[in-house]
């Protein structure tokens, strides 16, 4: 039997605990990583994602990144209405916070693959959120997370704080292996010197999640 992961006491805990619906309530449209660390994004979705998959873009806002060859249909999760209507991308936005619930509104094996850019620090529950993205995932579908070395500060869990850049892709691999729903786990960098660096970690869905 393989042992369970344990994450330490107050991994989980934010300097702001208030309700994530008044942090995200005012639209910010802020670029988050800079245009070559977005190029970049986009070229590791180009290799992942399928040119007309059905894609559930997590902790969606104003921008998916997905490259121009892309003619799928995306579907986003976010906590702000106006930042997703602003999203050229965006077939649907959906404004759920997954901190307070992370079961996700959408059917089993719904989306052809999964992305959450530059938020899983935002997690507060993600085992229970990568579970759920996995059962929205048809078998062998990816779920990319990627990460720069930036954040709102006051938002991201204590384990991210605690952690330097490299160890965050260790963190994310532990989400996937304690989710047990995955398999074939990936870690990438991009880095630049002068730039904004990112990494990323993904995983399939693995055939059978019960
Ligand atoms: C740094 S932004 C990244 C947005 C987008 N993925 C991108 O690449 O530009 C963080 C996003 O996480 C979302 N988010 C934060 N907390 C969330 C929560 N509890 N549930 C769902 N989404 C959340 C916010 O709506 C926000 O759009």
């Amino acid at each position: 039997m393989t042992k369970a992961i344990e994450f330490p006491p107050g991994a989980f805990r934010r300097m702001n605990e208030e309700d994530d619906h008044r942090f995200y309530a005012q639209p910010r449209r802020v670029v988050h990583i800079d245009d070559d660390a977005i190029a970049a994004l986009r070229g590791l979705y180009a290799a992942l994602v399928p040119a007309a998959a059905t894609v559930l873009d997590l902790m969606a806002s104003w921008r998916s990144h997905l490259p121009p060859s892309f003619t799928g249909i995306v579907i986003g999760l976010g906590m702000n209405r106006d930042e997703m209507r602003d999203n050229p991308q965006l077939a649907q936005g959906i404004v759920h916070d997954l901190n307070r619930e992370p079961s996700l509104p959408f059917n089993d094996t719904a989306f052809d693959a999964a992305l959450c850019a530059v938020s899983v620090q935002y997690l507060t529950r993600p085992v229970e959120v990568f579970r759920e993205v996995a059962r929205c995932l048809r078998p062998h579908a990816p779920f990319i997370v990627s990460f720069s070395n930036r954040c709102f500060p006051e938002k991201a869990v204590a384990l991210w704080h605690a952690a330097d850049d490299s160890q965050h892709g260790a963190i994310v691999t532990a989400y996937f292996a304690a989710s047990a729903a995955f398999a074939d786990v990936h870690q990438w960098a991009h880095t630049s010197p002068a730039g904004d660096p990112l990494y990323a970690v993904w995983a399939s869905r693995a055939e059978d999640t019960r």
